[in-house]
């Protein structure tokens, strides 16, 4: 698809990867939602908005079905059709599962793949109709491999693979595409909080010897925009720390 003048919806990008998700689809001549819990700032706007393009900001909770919905009619509005979806707001809450609370479990599921739910369900009505639309869901490394201390972080990432894949089989007829993205450690504020002596453990261990960086996801969310031939898949940008079979 050629990303000039798409009306892209990123979830969660005021900061963080969706931010540096958002830039990048900007400087590709597409036209931005911006959008987080909180109210995104005029600040935020104008930066994409100097790339040349439109941007709004709605903000709004991805969890709860009725405000997917009315966030969606709300970019319909003002934008036109959505014709990329970017899944991409995500929390974690890490404990041991010992200590971790049914609220702690589903808070994290709800946000994480219910939210993914929430928004693909409502926004592929437009994309049937037009035969074209590209859904990117980002999922994580934690998912794939699990990670002690992200129970509730890691099922919700995995949950969004198995997501990914059915949704790719279901809507590849009409020409729509469904791929996900699975971040390994990324420098962001998800991350900051991390302990430095676990930042350095973790830095050992993944083969680039580095954490990456937020802009390195996004030039994998335009490659597969931009692509028609691919769909279901996962894409790791994760320094080598997982290696497919
Ligand atoms: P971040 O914490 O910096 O940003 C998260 C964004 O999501 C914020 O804009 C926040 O407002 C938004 N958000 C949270 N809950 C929301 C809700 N209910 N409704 C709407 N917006 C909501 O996170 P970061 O690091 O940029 O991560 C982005 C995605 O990448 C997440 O899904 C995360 O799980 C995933 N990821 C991040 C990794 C990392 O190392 N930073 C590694 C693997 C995956």
């Amino acid at each position: 698809m050629e990303i000039n003048g798409q009306n892209v919806f990123i979830t969660g990008s005021t900061r963080g990867i969706g931010l540096a998700m958002a830039k990048a689809f900007a400087k590709k001549g597409a036209n931005i939602v911006l959008n987080g819990r909180k109210p995104v700032s005029d600040t935020l706007i104008d930066e994409i908005k100097s790339y040349g393009v439109q941007c709004i900001g709605i903000s709004g909770d991805i969890a709860d079905f009725n405000q997917a919905g009315e966030m969606l009619k709300q970019a319909q509005t003002q934008l036109g059709a959505i014709s990329i979806l970017i899944n991409n707001a995500g929390i974690t809450n890490d404990k041991l599962l010992l200590r971790m609370s049914a609220q702690d479990f589903e808070e994290v599921l709800k946000i994480n793949l219910t939210g993914a739910f929430n928004m693909t369900q409502q926004v592929l009505k437009p994309m049937l109709k037009a035969r074209a639309g590209k859904i990117i869901n980002i999922s994580s490394v934690s998912g794939l491999m699990g990670n002690a201390g992200q129970a509730n972080y890691a099922a919700s990432k995995a949950g969004l693979v198995g997501f990914t894949k059915s949704v790719a089989r279901e809507v590849a007829q009409r020409g729509i595409t469904c791929n996900a993205i699975a971040p390994g450690f990324i420098q962001t504020d998800m991350t900051e909080v991390l302990a430095d002596k676990l930042k350095e453990e973790v830095t050992k261990s993944i083969p680039l010897q580095r954490f990456g960086k937020a802009e390195e996801v996004a030039q994998a969310a335009i490659f597969l925009a931009e692509n028609d031939y691919i769909t279901g898949q996962v894409i790791n940008v994760d320094g080598g720390l997982v290696m497919h079979g």
